[in-house]
């Protein structure tokens, strides 16, 4: 397939993981994208895995505002256009309630929320130009209350809803704005996740896939459907990916 060929996809989060993985997909099928993420190191790597030319590259932190909309106007100032939005960045604990600092609240919503918000906003005047879309990366936290993960769960119910909430605003000037909510992925972020000492097992029983875990690329196959022209009629959704976790 090559839906994306002469499309500008910008990616954060693209050091690893998802993100990787989506760069990859989106580069297969034609697309020139512009990777970023705090790792630079990761960056570089993912950049060697891409097929064709013209990517770009670029450290970000998605907490900063003023440094999302500098990026925007950078992938802009570079292509000309951007035709879609991929925030995949994230971070991810497990604690007691009583054991959330304020730092890791902030944390929390800084990157995940507040990054993709502020990202979002950025872009929307290029999406109105292009007739483009947002694909941002929620999680099956953001459909349902998960024990030891308020602070995660805050977060991806806010980038669901926001997600909903600018698809109402923009559907009828051509943008439209989509999530997918993964749960259990096997990436660097799930593998260094720890159940805090002293967790209740009966409370955490329903966390997991009822099938093998996903690949990167499994997620990264949805966010690429999402944002192409075979998804025109489908806007404002949160696409569940998640091997059965929340069907019961
Ligand atoms: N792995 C899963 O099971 C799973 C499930 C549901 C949702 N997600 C979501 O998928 C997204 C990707 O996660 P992943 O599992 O691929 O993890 P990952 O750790 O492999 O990738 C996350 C990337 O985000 C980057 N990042 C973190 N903070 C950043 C910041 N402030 N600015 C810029 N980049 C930053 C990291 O450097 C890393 O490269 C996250 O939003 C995560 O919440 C993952």
């Amino acid at each position: 397939m090559n839906r994306f060929t002469d499309r500008i996809v910008m990616i954060t989060g693209a050091a690893s993981g998802i993100g990787r993985a989506t760069a990859q997909r989106f580069a297969a099928e034609g697309a020139r994208v512009a990777i970023s993420d705090m790792n630079a190191e990761g960056l570089e790597g993912t950049l060697a895995l891409l097929d064709g030319s013209g990517h770009h590259s670029m450290t970000l932190d998605v907490s900063d505002p003023a440094a999302c909309r500098a990026a925007v106007s950078t992938v802009v100032a570079q292509f000309g256009r951007l035709d879609v939005l991929c925030n995949v960045a994230g971070i991810a604990f497990l604690k007691h309630l009583a054991d959330v600092s304020e730092s890791d609240w902030h944390r929390m919503i800084g990157v995940n929320l507040s990054g993709t918000f502020f990202l979002c906003q950025a872009a929307m005047p290029h999406l109105l130009e292009s007739k483009g879309n947002i694909v941002n990366i929620a999680s099956t936290a953001g459909l349902g209350g998960q024990a030891y993960n308020a602070a995660y769960c805050a977060s991806k119910g806010g980038v669901l809803l926001l997600t909903k909430a600018l698809a109402v605003e923009f559907a009828a000037r051509g943008v439209r704005v989509n999530a997918v909510c993964p749960g259990g992925v096997k990436t660097p972020l799930a593998a260094g996740i720890r159940m805090p000492e002293g967790a209740d097992p009966t409370l955490v029983s329903k966390l997991f896939p009822l099938i093998d875990s996903a690949d990167p690329s499994e997620i990264a196959a949805a966010v690429a459907y999402l944002a192409s022209d075979e998804a025109r009629f489908i806007t404002g959704e949160g696409l569940t990916i998640d091997g059965g976790q929340t069907a019961s």
